[in-house]
């Protein structure tokens, strides 16, 4: 089985390069849920303002929870903006870690 150490070192090498920019497995989750679920109306780059949503790099995980999952904001923080276009996604819920990850 002596083959079989490099044939895997270089499958391992492979499938690692699939990530962009070397994202850990959750941010790069994150991307892929940020992509399906949020680039309608936010930036593909999140660090950018979209067609409809402001810029979101940076956004904590309490604050992703708040305002994905029911639309509101942690207490204290000062809304980037004062409208109440975006709707609650809850069914993210489960994502919000990998979201986090990615965004932050
Ligand atoms: C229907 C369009 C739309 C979709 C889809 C959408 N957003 Fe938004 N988002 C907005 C708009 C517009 C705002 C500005 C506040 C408002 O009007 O609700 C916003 C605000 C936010 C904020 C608060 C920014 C701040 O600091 O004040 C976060 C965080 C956010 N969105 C994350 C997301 C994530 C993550 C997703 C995907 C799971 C998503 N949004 C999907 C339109 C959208």
């Amino acid at each position: 089985m002596r083959v079989a150490l490099p044939l895997a070192a270089a499958l391992a090498l492979a499938v690692s390069g699939c990530s962009e920019r070397g994202l850990s497995p959750s941010a790069e989750r994150g991307r892929q849920v940020y992509l399906a679920q949020c680039t309608a109306c936010h930036n593909t780059d999140p660090g950018q303002p979209g067609s409809v949503g402001p810029p979101v790099r940076g956004s904590s995980r309490a604050l992703l929870e708040a305002k994905v999952l029911s639309g509101t904001y942690p207490p204290g923080y000062t809304p980037k903006r004062p409208t109440k276009v975006m709707v609650p996604l809850p069914a993210v819920a489960p994502e919000i870690a990998a979201l986090a990850d990615y965004l932050r």
